[in-house]
């Protein structure tokens, strides 16, 4: 069994995510959502329009994702790694070569993955907007 982890905000989920999480899927048996946690978006400096719980719930109905954890550090990487004995961990290439994630590789693979071009969350809150004010 090839247990994935890759992590992420989720936000209004798009097909940017899908893509994302049926490659990581298909680098393993198992895959593993780290989805933010509204406090840590904070921190992050990101503002979800759906709360936790919601995306939480949303990511769960995808036939790709078989679990979701809360995401509240920047540093639980390595526990998560540890605790649920992930194989790959797998994220989007703007995070290529991060030392956020690059020190996992003693102790698993990392991997990164072309992101989808032309969509983002934030690009679609800012299309919204454009769209209520006209
Ligand atoms: N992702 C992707 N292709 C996109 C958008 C996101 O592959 N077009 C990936 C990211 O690289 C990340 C995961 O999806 O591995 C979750 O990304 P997240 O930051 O939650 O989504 P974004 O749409 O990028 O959100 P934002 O605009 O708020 O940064």
């Amino acid at each position: 069994m090839i247990r994935v982890l890759t992590y992420g905000t989720y936000d209004l989920l798009h097909y940017g995510h899908i893509n994302l999480l049926r490659r990581a899927k298909e680098l393993g048996d198992y895959l593993i959502v780290g989805l933010s946690t509204d406090a840590f978006n904070e921190i992050k400096g990101k503002t979800a329009f759906h709360d936790y719980e919601t995306r939480k719930r949303m990511l769960e109905a995808v036939r790709y994702v078989d679990l979701v954890i809360p995401e509240d550090t920047w540093e639980q990487k390595l526990d998560d790694v540890k605790t649920y004995q992930v194989d790959v961990v797998v994220m989007g290439s703007d995070w290529k070569d991060s030392p956020r994630f690059e020190y996992l590789r003693d102790y698993c693979k990392v991997v990164y993955l072309d992101r989808t071009p032309g969509i983002s969350s934030s690009d679609i809150k800012d299309k919204l907007h454009l769209v209520k004010e006209e």
